[in-house]
C-alpha cells in the first residue's frame, strides 16, 4: 500500500504534506493538482509531515491537494538508446524542441521501447552471475552497449536461459537467471537505478594512472586530467567556462560523454542542442551526438529539477562506466544547482551554513565528485567516469562556499581569469594559480614518462617557471619603466609572452587550432623551450619587442596550420631563419 497524504502548505516549489502512513527521504510523491500530477521529492519528514519539493512550478496549489507516495527514490532509466538523447533532470525526453516546453504534470519516457536492438548474448546456461555482470551485447550507434544483470540484484544467481542472438526490444527478456531460493527472475534490456545513490557494482576503485587527453592544451601538457580524474573550472561570467567544456567534450578521449546543463540560460542550452547533432568526433570522424547524452536544465525550469539533473547525468555515466567503457562527465555550472540547494534550504528554515548555503554544502560535493573515478569491474576490466564542473563565484570571488567546498573535491584546478578574458587570451585559464594534483601521483608520472617522454614533468615545470619570470618582469618594467630596466627584462618577459600567445593561448573556434593532440603539444612546447634557451642581444627594447612579435606571429601561423604539413614545415623554416639572425 502506498502511502498519501494532503497539502498542508506551500512556499513556492517547497509543499508541506501531512501524510498518514510512513513516507521517507528521497521518495518521489504526485500531488494531484485539479487532474494533473505533478513529481516532487521528500527532502524532510519530521513526524506526520513530509516537506517535499516539487520538480515543477507549484502555480494553482492549495492546501487539502491530495499526494501520493512513490514507496522508491528519483530513478534513472537505464537501457540502450540513453546515447544520442537530450533530457531534462527527470529525464523527460526533449529531443525534439517542443520538448523543452513540456507541459506542466507531463512526462515523457526516456527509451524508445519500440526500437529493435541486435542483441548477441555473452552469457550461457549455468553461468554464476551477480549485479553488472555482462549477459548480453547490443551496438548502441557503433559502441557495444552490455546488458547488465541489473544493479539491484543482490547475491549469487545462476544463468537459466540465454535469448539467442537476434533483434529485439528493451522490454523482451533476453536471460532467466535463478536465485539462490530457487526463484527464476526475467532480465530485460532496461532497468531502473535510484540517481542519488552511487553504483558500486565494481571489484576495487583505484587510483587513476593514465591522464585523459583533451586536446587543449593549458590542460594536457600544464595540468593534466587523469582519466577517471575530477576537475573544475571556476570563472566569472563570460569568461570562457561554456566554451572550454565544450572544447573538453568535442576531443576528450571517451567512449561516452554526457553534458549536464543545470540552471544556464535557456538559449545556450538551445545552442547546444542544435550545435551538438552537427558535429564529427575527431577520434572516430563519426558524429559526436551518437555517443553524447544531454541533460539540462535551463535557468526558467524549476530550480528543484536542477540538483536532479547532475545527479540524473552521474548515474548514466556510472551506468556506461560498468560497460568498462571511459566516460567524461562535464556539468555547468555546479553553482546554479549548489543555488538550488540553498533556496530548498532557506525556505525549510534551516540552520544556514556560510553564505546561507546548506551547512552540509561540502560534504554533498565531495560525495558528488567521489562518485567519479577509475574502478576495476567484476571481470577485471575497468571503466572509467573523468567528472569536470563548472563554478561560476558571484563576482568572481573564489572565496565563496561553492569554490571552496569544490575545491577540496576535485583534483584539478582551472581557475579562469577576467583579466586574461578581457585581454582575450583564450582559454583564459590561469598558467600560474591553476594546478592538477595527479602531477604528483607516481603512476601518472610513470604514465608521461613512457608515453610522452622520460623528462616530460621537467619541461612542464620549466615553462610554468617562464611565465613566473616574465610576470616578474613585466611587473618590474611596470614601476621602473621600459628604459629603467636591463635589457634582459624585457627577453624575459617577451620570452613568456611567446609562450603565452602561442601555447597557453588556443583559439577553441578554429578547426585546426582547437584540435591539438599530445604529440603536437609536445612539439610546439619543445620549439618554445628551444627559443627560450636561446640567449639574444638586443640594441634596444622595441627590437626585442618587434623580433618577438615576428616569431609569435610565424609559430601562431604554424598553429592554424596542418601539423608537419608543406606549409607548416614553410613556417618552420621561417622561423629558423629569424633566429640565425639571432634579434640583431
Ligand atoms: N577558447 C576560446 N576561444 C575563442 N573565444 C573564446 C574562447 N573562450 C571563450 N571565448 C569567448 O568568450 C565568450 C564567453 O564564453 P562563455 O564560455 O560563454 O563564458 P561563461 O560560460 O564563462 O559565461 C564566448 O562567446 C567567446 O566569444
Ligand atoms: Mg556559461
Amino acid at each position: 500500500m502506498k502511502s498519501t497524504g494532503k497539502v498542508i502548505g506551500i512556499v513556492s516549489n517547497l509543499v508541506t504534506v501531512e501524510t498518514n502512513g510512513p513516507v521517507s527521504e528521497n521518495e518521489i510523491c504526485y500531488i494531484n493538482l485539479d487532474g494533473t500530477l505533478l513529481m516532487a521529492e521528500v527532502i524532510k519528514v519530521t513526524g506526520k509531515n513530509a516537506s517535499v519539493q516539487v520538480f515543477e512550478s507549484t502555480r494553482g496549489l492549495k492546501n487539502g491537494d491530495d499526494v501520493i507516495f512513490e514507496d522508491k527514490m528519483l530513478e534513472a532509466t537505464l537501457g540502450p538508446g540513453l546515447l544520442s538523447s537530450v533530457y531534462d533532470g527527470l529525464q523527460n525526453n526533449l529531443t525534439t524542441m517542443e520538448g523543452v516546453f513540456l507541459k506542466r504534470g507531463e512526462y515523457t519516457d526516456p527509451l524508445d521501447h519500440k526500437k529493435l536492438w541486435d542483441y548477441v548474448p555473452l552469457a550461457k546456461p549455468g553461468d554464476k552471475v551477480e549485479a553488472s555482470d555482462w549477459l548480453g551485447e547490443v551496438k548502441e550507434g557503433w559502441l557495444p552497449h552490455k546488458i547488465m544483470v541489473p544493479f539491484s540484484f543482490k547475491g549469487e544467481y545462476t544463468v537459466k536461459s540465454v535469448t539467442k542472438a537476434g533483434q529485439y526490444n528493451i522490454d523482451e527478456t533476453i536471460a532467466v537467471l535463478t536465485d539462490k531460493d530457487g526463484e527464476d527472475v526475467d532480465v530485460t534490456m532496461t532497468q531502473k537505478w535510484p540517481v542519488k545513490v552511487a553504483i558500486k557494482c565494481y571489484r576495487e576503485k583505484p587510483r587513476p594512472n593514465k591522464i585523459m587527453e583533451t586536446g587543449v592544451r593549458v590542460i594536457d601538457t600544464l595540468n593534466p586530467i587523469a582519466e577517471g580524474g575530477t576537475g573544475f573550472i571556476p570563472g566569472p561570467f563570460g569568461c570562457g567556462k561554456t566554451v572550454l567544456q565544450h572544447s573538453i567534450a568535442k576531443q576528450g578521449d571517451a567512449d561516452v560523454i554526457v553534458m549536464a546543463a543545470c540552471g544556464e540560460r535557456a538559449n545556450e542550452v538551445v545552442e547546444i542542442f542544435t550545435e551538438f547533432p552537427e558535429l564529427i568526433d575527431p577520434h572516430t570522424g563519426r558524429h559526436l551526438m551518437d555517443r553524447t547524452t544531454i541533460i539540462c536544465n535551463t535557468s526558467n525550469m524549476p530550480v528543484a529539477a536542477r540538483e536532479a539533473s547532475v545527479y540524473t547525468a552521474m548515474t548514466i555515466c556510472e551506468y556506461y562506466r560498468a560497460m568498462g567503457l571511459k566516460c567524461l562527465l562535464l556539468a555547468d555550472s555546479t553553482s546554479r544547482w549548489a543555488q538550488a540547494l540553498r533556496e530548498m534550504s532557506n525556505r525549510m528554515e534551516e540552520l544556514p551554513g556560510a553564505d546561507a548555503f546548506p551547512v552540509d554544502l561540502s560534504a554533498i560535493i565531495s560525495n558528488f565528485y567521489s562518485r567519479a573515478g577509475m574502478v576495476v569491474l567484476n571481470n577485471g576490466k575497468t571503466g572509467a567516469i573523468t567528472f569536470i564542473g563548472t563554478v561560476s563565484p558571484a563576482g568572481g570571488n573564489l572565496k565563496e562556499p561553492v569554490t571552496e567546498s569544490t575545491k577540496k573535491a576535485a583534483r584539478c584546478f582551472y581557475g579562469l581569469e577576467q583579466n586574461r578574458a578581457d585581454q582575450k587570451r583564450y582559454p583564459a585559464v590561469s598558467p600560474i594559480e591553476s594546478y592538477s594534483k595527479y602531477l604528483e601521483y607516481p603512476e601518472i608520472q610513470k604514465y608521461l614518462a613512457e608515453t610522452v617522454e622520460a623528462d616530460w614533468i621537467e619541461k612542464v615545470n620549466k615553462a610554468k617557471n617562464i611565465i613566473r619570470l616574465g610576470k616578474e618582469a613585466e611587473e618590474q618594467i611596470n614601476i621602473l619603466g621600459d628604459d629603467g630596466v636591463p635589457m634582459s627584462y624585457h627577453e624575459t618577459y617577451w620570452k613568456s609572452e611567446l609562450l603565452d600567445f602561442v601555447f597557453l593561448q588556443q583559439d577553441a573556434f578554429d578547426a585546426i587550432d582547437s584540435l591539438c593532440p599530445i604529440k603536437r603539444q609536445k612539439y610546439m612546447l619543445d620549439l618554445i623551450l628551444e627559443i627560450n634557451d636561446k640567449k639574444f642581444e638586443f640594441d634596444n627594447f622595441e627590437k626585442c619587442r618587434d623580433y618577438f612579435k615576428n616569431m609569435i606571429n610565424i609559430l601562431r601561423q604554424m598553429n592554424y596550420t596542418e601539423f608537419e604539413s608543406e606549409n607548416f614545415n614553410n613556417y618552420k623554416e621561417q622561423l629558423t631563419k629569424l633566429l640565425e639572425e639571432n634579434g640583431k
